[in-house]
């Protein structure tokens, strides 16, 4: 069993920046979502500086609608309020930056071999070691993001199989993970990567986001609503857009799922 989440043991992990930053940190032993904590959060104000953490979530937000699960005391869910202060239309790089802080703390851990899919699924080869939903507030800025962060330390065979894909946790490594540092670490490096998403975009995150890129020069398949497009992987624009080459030549996107797998099996 890992050890229980405890506030006392992240805020002193944070640097003292963040920590000056950080209004509040919930450590809570359910709620149905990190996110949708924050969002009610906002109600009452800005959220910008707040965080919360759980235990388990009853009912843990995917992208694109779908669900995220995770067993009791064994993962990391965690979501961090920031306002931003660009407008809504500059603010798409921040969700490939915030999967560049999640790779960053995973390879300080010693996690080898941890790369992205576009936009931020955090991957460990062909299997999802955690996932990036983005939810913003309001339309005008400074932007309220909510930014939340799943990753499997530990997932036993039940969650596995209901989840249906290939997943992997950091306990398939052999990692014993401090969970209270990790959150830690995840709170101060977005804190970091976002303050610097902010003032310069996601220009100078580019080359970092192409080497982790895990379908860079492969053929996938892009769904976006009744959309399918095929070709090949290019990487991602100075603004975080999906780059495709396909028949018809550059196709690119800011919203999608990208998915190697359909390509396979009927190239197979
Ligand atoms: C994905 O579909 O890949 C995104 C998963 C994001 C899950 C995290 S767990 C913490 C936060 N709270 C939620 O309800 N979802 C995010």
């Amino acid at each position: 069993m890992a050890e229980p989440l405890d506030s006392r043991c992240i805020t002193a992990a944070l640097p003292r920046a963040t920590r000056s930053w950080m209004k509040s940190l919930e450590v809570l032993e359910h709620v149905d979502s990190t996110n949708a904590y924050i969002m009610r959060a906002a109600r009452a104000g800005s959220i910008d500086g707040l965080v919360v953490t759980a235990e388990f979530q009853t009912a843990g937000r995917g992208r694109r609608g779908r669900s995220w699960a995770g067993d009791p005391g064994r993962n990391v869910a965690v979501s961090i309020g920031h306002a931003v202060d660009l407008p809504l239309t500059k603010i798409g790089g921040l969700s490939l930056v915030v999967g560049l802080a999640v790779a960053d703390v995973l390879d300080c851990l010693g996690v080898e071999g941890v790369g992205l899919k576009w936009p931020n699924d955090i991957m460990l080869g062909e299997a999802k070691l955690g996932g990036v939903l983005i939810e913003l507030l309001g339309d005008a800025p400074p932007a309220q993001v909510i930014v939340g962060i799943g990753l499997n330390v530990e997932l036993d065979e039940r969650t596995r199989a209901a989840i249906g894909a290939p997943v992997a946790a950091l306990a398939d490594l052999g990692l014993q993970v401090d969970r209270n540092a990790l959150i830690a670490a995840l709170i101060a490096r977005v804190h970091e990567f976002t303050t610097a998403f902010e003032s310069s975009g996601f220009e100078r995150f580019q080359p970092l986001w192409e080497s982790l890129n895990v379908h860079a020069g492969r053929r996938v398949e892009v769904l976006n609503g009744d959309m399918r497009v095929s070709g090949r992987s290019l990487g991602v624009t100075a603004t975080g857009e999906l780059r495709i080459e396909t028949d018809v030549g550059e196709v690119t996107f800011n919203a999608g799922e990208v998915s190697l797998r359909a390509v396979e099996a009927r190239a197979s």
